[in-house]
């Protein structure tokens, strides 16, 4: 296992649709993995492959937040939104790709997903709370869209700038 780079937004492999993943190789479990020992070092409760470089349609996830229950480490290969609900909830996202800028987002209070495992088995459940805004975050990022396409473009540009800035510093360090 290996921790590997998290791309920062603004950068164009963030932008893409992703491509499916056509099959369950090694290279993909390699993947799975090191994308969960990545989002946990950051420590983050969400990652998607783009984040990492790789454009194919694989997140993780783990959104246990008491320090006492045993974590949950998810793997989701060519996951798919089947149901949402009409009731929305609104949460303050964050994003690895853009550290330390948070704003409220509006999504569906719960949906349903499908998708494959690593162990070529086809999953189904059902998402609330914390976990329907992190599926649906991490999705997003497959289809090239991040947490700041909801804002107003004033706010977003706002926080592309201060992360150009801080490519800037991170690059001459
Ligand atoms: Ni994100």
């Amino acid at each position: 296992m290996s921790i590997r780079p998290i791309l920062i937004h603004p950068d164009p492999r963030l932008k893409k649709l992703c491509d499916p993943v056509e099959s369950l190789s090694t290279e993909i479990g390699q993947l799975a993995e090191d994308m969960l020992e990545t989002m946990y070092d950051a420590p983050g409760i969400g990652l998607a492959a783009p984040q990492v470089g790789v454009t194919r349609r694989l997140i993780v996830m783990d959104c246990v937040k008491e320090a006492e229950a045993p974590p949950r480490p998810m793997v989701l290969v060519n996951p798919v939104i089947t149901w949402s609900s009409e009731a929305r909830s609104v949460y303050e996202e964050g994003c690895l790709s853009i550290p330390e800028q948070y704003a409220d987002v509006e999504r569906p209070a719960e949906v349903r997903v499908r998708w494959t495992a690593l162990d070529g088995t086809t999953q189904e459940e059902e998402f609330k709370g914390l976990w329907a805004t992190c599926v649906q975050h991490e999705i997003d990022h497959l289809d090239g869209k991040l947490f700041i396409d909801y804002l107003t473009g004033l706010k977003r540009q706002m926080i592309t700038r201060r992360m150009e800035k801080l490519k800037r510093e991170r690059a001459r360090a």
